[in-house]
């Protein structure tokens, strides 16, 4: 009782803060109408760039449309109100629809067994790779180094070096696929696995897929596949004939759940069947009990243990389910159409850019910038055009191996007048004399692009003190 009623003390205090007030109730907080209010976040909410104003192209990390059926699901006060702490026969029906998507993600992928407990791409990056060195420390193999291409994500190595390898970077042709000499010259007894972001970071294939399978078959390497940009493949490949022994995949990439800001996201995890035993813990089975499916947790015998609080993120499994149960057996139309899309914007704008690689584009496509350097101008002065012309920009100065890169990834849900308008917001841009230093018609006009992540400013409240803080 005694610790309720500091707890509203703290919290009065903290309202005292804000409104400058010695006691809430005497200044009779808060002080605004509902009309100002609604105003206030009206305006807010104009303030931001989203799926609603028009074109999201970021390249890499895929902003893609979330439906609004997926949303509906979330917020359902059945769905919403669920515990993860509730036992399992109380929580039968959200132990069966986490069972379903991993389901049908394992055939989507063609592997053998799926697991939705990690959080997002790089934590079941992570989570892949703790279950690597597992799998070599019980067979007493010594294998410090994990191999990965300079066309990987940039998570990839981090989480290697995180799980304690020791990363060495396997170098890319001139079209930008796997260096095969190179990677022949640097596979061992010492490698542990080869880490392959397919499609790439150019948006390409990664066409000798089944060479590079060979080659670490014979030294006993693992092949881990970076499949966040499963987008490009779903319905079409199998990963499992591809030869893979582990695939993460971001759900908040390919099957529509909210991304970065909108909330946490949704990693999954795939495996062969040489590391079922090696699964975090727990991991949800299914039995069938007189003609009925009963869900259950269980421990895999090997598992590296728990890698997070709670399984998975519900509401964002709720979503990627409905997702595939939209589309059911026509999924394969997702990948036709997003590697169209980025086929379209290729064929429109390689007049005016030079591609990163003549490799067939997949899903999204990158030019560099020596077009931009003749005409004297630049990759960033572009990005701030699109901005004022009412679109997102690409995805800029990424990937590193490509100079000023722009990478652009229309997604599946784009209208070819979309695409046509946003392909001609740069036709005009190129058309102009002389360039603007910053955007004149969005809400922040200039800033400097160096200082946040140079110089960050974390300031916070105190909840018990009422003090605000920074860091210095
Ligand atoms: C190819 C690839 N791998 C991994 C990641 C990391 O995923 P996350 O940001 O969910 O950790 C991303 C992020 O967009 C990605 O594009």
């Amino acid at each position: 009782m005694a610790q309720r009623s500091l707890k509203v003390l703290r919290r009065e205090k903290l309202l005292c803060e804000y409104t400058g007030s010695s006691s809430v109730r005497e200044k009779n907080f808060p002080k605004l109408s509902e009309v100002e209010l609604m105003r206030h976040y009206y305006r807010l909410a104009q303030q931001n760039y989203s799926w609603e104003d028009g074109l999201y192209p970021l390249g890499s990390c895929t902003m893609k449309y979330n439906p609004v059926l997926g949303d509906q699901l979330a917020q359902n006060e059945i769905f919403a109100k669920l515990s993860p702490n509730l036992p399992e026969e109380l929580s039968q029906g959200a132990l069966a629809l986490i069972y379903e998507t991993e389901e049908m993600l394992a055939r989507l992928l063609d592997m053998p067994k799926v697991t939705l407990f990690p959080a997002a791409g790089a934590h079941g990056e992570l989570s892949g790779v703790l279950m690597i060195a597992k799998y070599f420390a019980d067979k007493k193999e010594k294998r410090s180094v994990i191999l990965i291409p300079d066309s990987a994500h940039g998570t990839n190595p981090a989480s290697a070096a995180m799980a304690g390898f020791e990363v060495v970077k396997v170098g890319s042709r001139k079209d930008g696929l796997t260096d095969m000499e190179e990677l022949g010259r640097l596979v061992g007894p010492h490698v542990a696995a080869f880490m392959l972001t397919n499609p790439n970071t150019l948006g390409i294939f990664e066409e000798q897929i089944l060479e590079i399978k060979a080659l670490l078959e014979k030294s006993g390497a693992l092949l881990y596949i970076d499949g966040a940009n499963f987008n490009a493949l779903m319905g079409k490949v199998s990963m499992g004939a591809m030869g893979a022994d582990l695939v993460q995949l971001n759900l908040h990439k390919s099957f529509s759940t909210p991304h970065g800001g909108g909330g946490p996201g949704q990693g999954a995890l795939a495996v062969s069947e040489r590391l079922l035993s090696y699964l975090p813990a727990p991991q949800i089975g299914c039995q069938e009990e007189k003609g009925h499916r009963r869900y259950y947790y269980y421990e895999p015998p090997n598992t590296i243990g728990r890698i997070k609080a709670y399984y998975g993120h519900f509401a964002n499994i709720l979503r990627a389910w409905a997702y595939m149960k939209s589309y059911g057996n026509r999924i394969h139309e997702v990948a036709e159409h997003a590697v169209l899309n980025a086929n379209y914007l290729r064929k429109r704008l390689t007049n005016l850019f030079q591609l990163a690689s003549p490799k067939p584009t997949m899903h999204e496509v990158v030019f560099d910038d020596k077009k931009l350097r003749e005409k004297n101008t630049t990759t960033m002065q572009l990005a701030k055009a699109l901005l004022d012309a009412g679109f997102y920009a690409p995805t800029v100065y990424f990937p590193l191996n490509v100079s000023g890169a722009i990478m652009i990834e229309p997604t599946e849900t784009e209208t070819k007048e979309e695409l046509d308008a946003f392909s001609e917001a740069i036709e005009d841009f190129l058309k102009e004399e002389g360039q603007v230093s910053h955007p004149q018609y969005t809400f922040v006009k200039e800033v400097d692009e160096a200082k946040a992540a140079r110089n960050p400013i974390l300031s916070w409240i105190d909840a018990s003190t009422c003090q605000q803080s920074e860091n210095p």
